[in-house]
């Protein structure tokens, strides 16, 4: 699962799309965390995409990831910022690859 404290245990490393990206990156196997209010951790993301089904206000779109061992395209947090904290894909990612902190 993301760890929910990776704002104290990682540094931001690069910026995607307008969110920050969460190291160690070492691509093309490991691309960190990306976001910070919706963090999706692209190392445990298998692409399984009910996030992007279910998030009401459409904050993630797909990016491609070719050659990450899990799966080669992730659940990108785009819109973070219009996130409303309704926790829906924090509950249906099966692998727990998302964290939102409500604030
Ligand atoms: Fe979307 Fe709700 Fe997840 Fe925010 S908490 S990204 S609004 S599904
Ligand atoms: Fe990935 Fe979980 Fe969404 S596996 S696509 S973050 S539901
Ligand atoms: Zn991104």
């Amino acid at each position: 699962a993301i760890d929910p404290q990776f704002e104290d245990n990682r540094e931001v490393v690069d910026e995607h799309e307008g969110h920050k990206v969460w190291g160690p990156v070492d691509e093309p196997e490991q691309l960190g965390i990306h976001g910070t209010h919706v963090a999706v951790d692209f190392d445990i993301c298998l692409a399984d995409g009910a996030c992007l089904e279910d998030c009401p206000v459409d904050v993630f779109e797909w990016t491609d990831t070719p050659g990450h061992p899990e799966s080669e395209i992730k659940a990108d947090p785009v819109n973070e910022a219009q996130c409303i904290d309704c926790m829906l894909c924090v509950d249906v990612c099966p692998v727990d690859a998302i964290d939102v902190d409500p604030g």
